[in-house]
């Protein structure tokens, strides 16, 4: 797996009908929630990405019964023996820490180390901890490991964030789900990934109000019980093929999705010279039109534009005519797609915060190694809109987030391969 490579021959537009897959930012908290529930948990529209499988492993670690059968994984925590996630298992995953929350709700008690690496810049876990504790649990950090335990249960009580952080907030709710009281999370992340982990919580008995706003309220219910539940549409693998589609002049239908889900940054390709019509349950993308540079685009916290969808765009923009600038906001380190661009050809400068991206006539396919998840995807779409040849390396990084990237750019008309 670690030396596969995707090969692109690029300069092929885009055309024809995908189905999106399931959100990836959704699945993982939803099958870290399945820890909460009494009885079979089915999620479905479940990823085949290698974050998902990295969570079975974990659940089976902990002593749950996990299957993956197609998009539907099957999950069962009413054997579950340990409170433990190791550190191996800690380090394959960031979104790992989640499983703090899960946890915590559902046994009153966890060890874990700090999550892997640190792809996208320092990603602190300080606003975890003192959710955790402010909820009541006692935290011990010694030597990179971290014990949690709520000796007495979880109580309810009111936590204002200082910034709306996704995993917080979703940790939080995983935690105080069951609490006994109320819990309000005050400036909380409205991301739609959110309001699907809340949806899930609901379903299984939960009762939390008020997800995808900035103030959630959670009341604590003594059970959950599993049952069957959809994982929504993944909205950064629409804005990842609808780059890739206006990168290469082309023309696509993405099924399965609402289109209202892309809101953040439809305009941005509106802007680009694209149709876009959004349906309730499709995206037409007409990008036959040459490319035009856009207006600052500046990554928020939802409704602002998605930092996830930063890379995908910046690709796309490498050819359009004029200069488009990107303010990167949420993580340091995002920019890390920037030399495997400059490499192809484009022309982008960038200091501190900020990227300068003016278009080129022409991207050269290269050799190039996938940074992270977003710039690996960003690399495929450039490669698509490039003259030649691009072999990207380090695909692994791809496939943390991406279910069969290259089957569906293939069936798109798109020469792309694994090998
Ligand atoms: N932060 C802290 N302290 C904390 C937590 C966060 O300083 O305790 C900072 C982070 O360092 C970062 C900012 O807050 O600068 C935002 O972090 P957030 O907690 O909101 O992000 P996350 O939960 O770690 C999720 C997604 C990311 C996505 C971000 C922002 C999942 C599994 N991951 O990460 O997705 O970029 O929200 O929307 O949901 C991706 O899919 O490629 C990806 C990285």
């Amino acid at each position: 797996m670690q030396n596969q490579k995707i090969v692109i021959e690029g300069g092929v537009p885009l055309r024809g009908d995908i189905k999106i897959q399931g959100a990836k930012n959704s699945s993982l908290p939803i099958i870290a929630a399945s820890l909460l529930c009494e009885g079979e948990t089915v999620i479905k529209n479940c990823p085949r990405i290698s974050d998902t499988y990295a969570s079975c492993r974990i659940l089976s670690h902990l002593g749950c019964r996990c299957n993956l059968s197609g998009n539907v994984l099957t999950v069962s925590a009413d054997k579950k023996s340990s409170c433990s996630v190791s550190d191996e298992l800690m380090s394959e995953m960031r979104s790992s820490i989640i499983y703090m929350g899960a946890l915590l709700g559902s046994s009153g008690e966890c060890c874990m180390t700090f999550p892997g690496g640190c792809e996208l810049g320092p990603r602190p876990i300080d606003m975890h901890i003192d959710a955790m504790k402010k909820l009541g649990a006692r935290v011990k950090d010694e030597y990179g490991i971290i014990e949690c335990s709520a000796p007495h249960g979880l109580k309810g009580t009111k936590i204002i964030l200082s910034y709306p952080s996704v995993g917080t907030t979703e940790n939080i709710m995983l935690a105080a789900v069951k609490a006994e009281g109320e819990t309000v999370i005050s400036n909380a992340a409205m991301e739609p990934e959110i309001t699907d982990l809340a949806e899930f919580l609901n379903k299984c008995g939960g009762r939390i109000k008020g997800a995808g706003t900035g103030k959630i309220v959670i009341d604590g219910v003594k059970k959950l019980y599993g049952c069957t539940y959809t994982v929504m549409p993944d909205r950064i693998a629409a804005a990842t093929y609808i780059s890739a589609a206006a990168a290469t002049n082309g023309e696509i239908n993405i099924l399965g999705i609402d289109g209202l889900l892309c809101d953040s940054f439809i305009s941005v390709f509106e802007q680009m010279g694209c149709y876009i019509y959004i349906y309730d349950d499709r995206v037409y993308v007409n990008a036959e039109r040459p490319l035009r540079s856009v207006g600052k685009i500046i990554t928020m916290p939802h409704p602002g534009f998605p930092t996830d969808a930063q890379a995908v765009i910046m690709a796309a923009l490498c050819k359009a005519r004029g200069s488009s600038i990107f303010v990167e906001n949420i993580f340091e380190s995002r920019y890390k797609q920037v030399d495997a661009l400059v490499k192809m050809g484009a022309n982008i400068k960038v200091s501190g915060k900020t990227a300068v991206v003016t278009g080129v006539k022409r991207l050269y396919g290269s050799k190039v190694s996938a940074t992270d998840l977003r710039g690996g995807a960003s690399m495929i779409v450039a490669g698509l809109g490039a003259d030649g040849k691009t072999e990207i390396s380090d695909i692994y990084h791809i496939d943390r987030g991406y279910e069969n990237i290259e089957n569906i750019i293939s069936s798109l008309g798109g020469k792309i391969k694994r090998i």
